[in-house]
């Protein structure tokens, strides 16, 4: 149940009185939002206050003046305000309005969705404890709030695999098909929509066309109408090549009749089963993954032969950015190959070729997910076309759950980061919500690939990632900590000193991690070649990737400068490449991302480079170890087992935190030799 326990509130008998002993939920259909909403609000006020509300289920109110205290959840079209003497504010597309006063609670949405996340925002508070009268309207702030599940179909090979999923296997698929038991479907429908998820990706990017059999479209029906009553529609990540891998057409160019053809066929099949069906997300011409370039037809032409099938039903398409070659880049030969310029340079002159129902979705950075990348520069080349931002619960390169990595003052570093396009203020979360160009249409993606697993993502605290992607989608203002406390006291305890230890470790998290897996923007110092676990900074040079450290005997990082390296730092509009052009003005955290320079180069703090390796991978790790300690400060706070599994993880990120520091700092002193000044490093 993830943060919906629905736990008792230690407090629950001095609050009854606020409570409503009957909701009319305004619709009587079952698979309406606003009809889960109404059994979904019975559930909350029993479990958490033990209070037997009755649900009347009406197509409109039946009563002019309702007896009791009541909750009524509806529409701004299945209730009528005006008569019942309210005013409600503004509403957008999903937002509601929430009104709680002694006698009764209104929940009204724009829409059916809308009136869903109303009934959760309520259940919220009163799984906090809070009844409090209170009065707002809330409002998404971006249209397209998604999920990205990387399930595989594994059709013939092992089985309910997940690429980068480290929560179990597939809910979804088992051995090629759809899995006949989608009990786990419901609850994690039931969890996305409680923080505003409205979207569902099911399939690996590295997509597989077996899911287009017969059986398998069936499937997709079935998993379609369990997300239906929870206000998320799903869509699919497809192979570029299908028609010609799985269709037996001779080719798969995007402008080919045939191709078009069988590409509308497919999406029409779809839709006859699912007619609320979201769209397609694409991965093309990537990382060997077939596209349009196979035909040198561009990346437009690729999106908008998938974007015209599913226009006709409302339907988008999310166009992956993350566009790279992985054979062609060479370290050695080439100081100007840059990975960091791909994207921009592959939609270079497309702003205006993409249908209007393409999103271009662009990874937060320009490599790969790494503990620190300064925003990708693409964001700032996109002024017709709406973009959402790609971020990854799934903690790929950040400790793959097995290390507590709190990633919400990641993302808020990304959001807020203003891109100064033609010198004005251009936060990205105001490009992707679509307000700095007026497009309206762009979003979040998130890839989540939360399994059969049953803490959903492999431990427990990473669960608090999902809850505040989702909360920052619907809105990014949200406090990083304030959404950890919150989520805490759901999960939890209301009890502060877990509300505090839980935020202690959290907040300490991301930079912890960052100190003692690759500091100065040098990235995630992962073994990249595989599994993208554990420290390898010996793999991160010498091959095709492009995830280069270009570290010698004297000087390490990327030379992105325009005036001596790859030019990325001019990818950038230009007050923030002016920046990022300067060592001297380069933020430190950022100074190996843009820079390759001396072991010796000082930094503002004053310290050398090669020192502030070994100092921040010591202080990374000793900030680890503290975590079992809080950790067991909260031992008979929280349930036996979930103290045990949780513990058990900090424990071995303590003790894995430091084969990092001494991987790291012994790699960059046999490389330098330079000696530690504290003569920690080399002397065990
Ligand atoms: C990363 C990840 C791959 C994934 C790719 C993508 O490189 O390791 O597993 O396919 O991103 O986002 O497409």
């Amino acid at each position: 149940d993830a943060w919906l326990r629905y736990a008792p509130y230690p407090g629950a008998a001095g609050h009854k009185a606020f409570l409503p002993q009957t909701i009319f939920a305004l619709n009587t259909t079952t698979t309406s939002p606003v009809y889960t909403a109404g059994t979904e609000l019975a559930l909350g006020l029993k479990s958490i206050y033990d209070l037997q509300a009755s649900v009347e289920y009406q197509d409109a109110l039946h009563y002019t003046t309702c007896p009791g205290k009541h909750l009524i959840v509806g529409t701004l079209s299945s209730y009528d305000a005006k008569a019942h003497g309210v005013r409600v504010p503004e509403l957008i597309e999903d937002g509601y309005f929430l009104d709680i006063t002694p006698r009764r609670v209104l929940i009204i949405g724009q829409n059916e969705r809308g009136a869903l996340y109303g009934a959760f925002e309520y259940l919220n508070r009163l799984g906090q404890g809070n009844v409090a009268p209170a009065s707002f309207a809330s409002n998404p702030d971006a249209p397209i709030r998604w999920v990205n599940q990387w399930d595989n179909m594994n059709e013939g090979g092992t089985h309910g695999s997940i690429e980068r999923g480290y929560g179990g296997v597939s809910m979804f698929f088992w051995a090629g098909v759809v899995r006949e038991d989608l009990t786990r479907v419901h609850q994690y429908a039931r969890i996305l929509a409680s923080v505003g998820i409205n979207g569902i990706v099911l399939n690996n990017v590295n997509a597989n066309a077996s899911l287009f059999n017969e059986n398998n479209l069936d499937g997709l029906k079935r998993i379609a109408d369990i997300f239906r009553p929870y206000g998320i529609r799903i869509g699919l990540s497809l192979l570029f090549s299908s028609p010609q891998s799985y269709g037996g057409l001779s080719t798969f160019d995007p402008l080919d009749e045939r191709v078009i053809q069988w590409w509308h066929d497919i999406t029409d099949k779809i839709y006859a089963r699912v007619p609320d069906f979201a769209g397609y997300l694409s991965k093309a011409s990537s990382e060997g993954q077939p596209g349009p370039l196979t035909y040198n037809r561009t990346l437009a032409d690729g999106a908008n032969l998938f974007a015209r099938t599913v226009k006709p039903y409302g339907g988008i398409v999310l166009f992956r950015a993350f566009v790279y070659d992985s054979k062609t880049l060479n370290q050695t030969l080439d100081w100007k190959a840059d990975r960091a310029n791909a994207a921009v340079e592959f939609f270079e002159g497309l702003d205006t070729e993409f249908a209007d129902n393409v999103v271009v979705q662009i990874k937060y950075g320009p490599i790969d997910f790494q503990v620190r990348e300064p925003v990708s520069p693409l964001f700032s080349h996109l002024r017709q076309t709406p973009s959402a931002v790609e971020l990854q619960v799934s903690q790929e390169y950040l400790g793959q759950q097995a290390h507590v990595v709190y990633l919400a003052p990641m993302w808020k570093e990304t959001l807020d980061f203003d891109m100064r396009i033609d010198g004005k203020p251009s936060a990205v979360k105001n490009i992707i919500n679509g307000q700095r160009w007026n497009t309206g249409r762009g979003g979040y993606a998130a890839v989540v690939n939360a399994g059969l697993n049953s803490t959903w993502l492999g431990s427990h605290l990473s669960l608090s990632n999902l809850y505040a992607y989702g909360k920052l989608a619907w809105d990014p203002e949200s406090s990083a900590e304030e959404l950890l406390d919150a989520w805490t006291r759901l999960t939890f305890s209301h009890d502060q000193a877990v509300v505090d230890t839980v935020r202690e470790i959290s907040m300490a998290s991301w930079p912890a991690y960052e100190d003692y897996s690759g500091n100065l923007g040098v990235q995630t110092l992962t073994d990249i070649l595989n599994g993208h676990y554990g420290p390898n900074p010996a793999s991160q040079d010498g091959n095709p990737w492009g995830q280069w450290t270009r570290a010698d005997g004297f000087s390490i990082g990327m030379d992105r400068t325009l005036k001596n390296g790859t030019g990325n730092a001019a990818q950038y509009p230009a007050e923030v490449a002016a920046t990022y052009e300067d060592p001297e003005t380069t933020p430190d955290n950022l100074l190996l991302w843009f820079h390759h320079l001396p072991y010796t180069y000082r930094l503002k703090s004053g310290s050398t480079v090669i020192q502030h390796f070994y100092d921040a991978h010591y202080r990374g790790s000793a900030v680890a170890q503290t975590f079992v300690t809080l950790w067991e400060g909260i031992k008979d706070k929280i349930d036996a087992q979930r103290y045990e599994e949780q513990l058990f993880r900090l424990v071995y990120q303590a003790g894995h935190s430091l084969v990092w520091r001494d991987s790291i700092t012994n790699f960059y002193y046999n490389k330098s030799g330079i000696p530690d000044e504290l003569g920690r490093v080399g002397n065990y």
